[in-house]
């Protein structure tokens, strides 16, 4: 990757410093799979899967990835490579060459708001993968059983302290490296991450396939059963889509923002959400099958893979240094995530003249901050449901509320807006441009036009 970190210089269509452009089409697609690719895939997928029951859930979220997803992702890192600033600005500045109302740049306001929500607790999840790098190193999760491993997640849950600590060096991890600049460090990290994960994910998968119940797993995730499907679970498979598509939440944006011209938006945003895809469904045929054999419950929730991988990694041969390299590998590609989460946020307090080291030391401590909500939520907060007074909110802890606030709230109406902006507002002739000719334009503005923005609208006013 040597060659492709040296960073070519563009000028600016603004008035802040020319930015560093990713080096190639590839280093872009890792960056951007490095940033889709993270908990979402091996944390939420799964556990939303099985709360939701199973494969219709699965084919509709299938769907919105590839009918609604692909052509927002497109439009998004479409928009930053237009605009080339952080999503606010990047957003003002389009609108500005279209000669619109500079008001649309709520959707740059929107989506950075996401982002930095989402990157509050996500530090939190993403913090407990190293209590567990520890246990795997010194062997504790050798022979242990279901029980075992629920009661060594539950001691994590029920101390604030430690999941502070972890929550804390997860954010400086952060941090760190986003003061460096993402691309330098980023570029080289995501090169042998996102091959080591799918061997690991293979390997995960090899050996659900030894247990007696990987039919039972391949058909609860692909053999639909609609009439368990509710609306809710439709718009939480949107939701879904757009979180584990990093779209939304301004990432795309901010990642497109150092696209070099000439590279096909439409082929990068296609290899992405494959590449994102493949790892959830791979991740979904690691667990399920853990699941069935030790009779746990799909629908435990946010430590189904922390109740379940443990078990697996304990009764394999040389579980403990797979186990080791699992954890460590779910660390870094949620590390990768979560530096385009921040990268919305620092890049715009760059653009207010703030240095890059204090723009991410800042954003970093006011996302921690905001973190310890979701940490008290975990344990001592966890009877604090404070919208109890609405059905679809009742028992929801502050936690639950930054997840659904987020993905199936924010994220549905920052995409929304964004297909109007690119189906309506923006002429045809600047997408066209920025697409490329025979890269399905008129398909994709069609979807943009109409498809998006109903489908959202629909499911939206559904589960009103
Ligand atoms: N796509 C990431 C995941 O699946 O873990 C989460 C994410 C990253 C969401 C960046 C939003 C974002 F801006």
């Amino acid at each position: 990757m040597s060659s492709t970190t040296t960073l070519s210089a563009r000028a600016s269509a603004g008035t802040a410093p020319a930015p560093a452009l990713w080096s190639s089409r590839l280093a872009f697609i890792l960056a951007a799979a490095g940033s889709a690719v993270g908990l979402g895939n091996i944390w939420k997928f799964p556990y939303i899967t099985g709360e939701n029951g199973g494969g219709a859930f699965v084919l509709v979220y299938l769907v919105c990835i590839a009918v609604i997803g692909i052509p927002i992702m497109m439009a998004e890192v479409m928009l930053g490579r237009r605009g080339r600033h952080s999503p606010i600005n990047s957003m003002r500045e389009v609108a500005r060459q279209e000669g619109v109302s500079s008001n649309w740049k709520v959707i740059g306001w929107l989506a950075t708001l996401a982002a930095f929500l989402i990157l509050s607790f996500y530090s939190v999840i993403a913090g407990w993968t190293i209590p567990y790098i520890f246990h795997a190193v010194q062997g504790d999760l050798a022979g242990v059983d279901a029980d075992q491993a629920g009661q060594m997640f539950g001691n994590l849950l029920a101390s604030p302290v430690e999941l502070t600590l972890w929550h804390t060096l997860f954010m400086a991890l952060a941090v760190l490296v986003s003061v460096g600049g993402v691309r330098h460090g980023l570029e080289r990290a995501v090169t042998w991450l996102m091959p080591a994960l799918l061997v690991l994910l293979i390997m995960l998968v090899g050996y659900g396939m030894t247990t007696t119940h990987f039919g039972a797993a391949v058909d609860f995730l692909f053999k639909p059963d609609f009439s368990s499907l509710t609306a809710e679970a439709v718009l939480v498979a949107l939701g879904h889509a757009f979180f584990t598509l990093s779209l939304a939440s301004g990432s795309m944006m901010a990642y497109g923002a150092y696209l070099p011209k000439g590279v096909s938006i439409a082929r990068t945003s296609l290899t992405v959400a494959v590449m994102d895809t493949g790892v959830a469904l791979m991740a979904g045929l690691a667990i399920f099958p853990i699941v069935f054999a030790n009779g746990l419950e799909p629908g435990a929730g946010p430590g189904l893979i922390f109740n379940t991988l443990p078990v697996a990694f304990g009764q394999m041969p040389g579980g403990s240094f797979f186990a080791t390299l699992f954890f460590v590998l779910l660390l870094f590609a949620a590390w990768t995530s979560s530096l385009s989460m921040l990268e919305s946020v620092v890049k715009w307090l760059e653009e207010h003249g703030i240095k890059r080291a204090k723009s991410a030391v800042f954003g970093g401590i006011a996302a921690w901050m905001v973190g310890l909500t979701t940490v008290l939520s975990l344990n001592v907060w966890s009877g604090f449901t404070p919208l109890d007074a609405f059905e679809r909110f009742e028992g929801k802890t502050l936690f639950d509320l930054y997840d659904f606030l987020t993905a199936n709230v924010m994220m549905p109406i920052v995409a929304l807006l964004t297909a109007v902006f690119v189906g309506w507002v923006m002429k045809k002739a600047s997408s066209q441009e920025e697409l490329g000719a025979g890269t399905g334009h008129r398909l994709w503005l069609f979807v943009l036009r109409y498809l998006t923005p109903v489908g959202v609208l629909v499911l939206f006013l559904y589960n009103l």
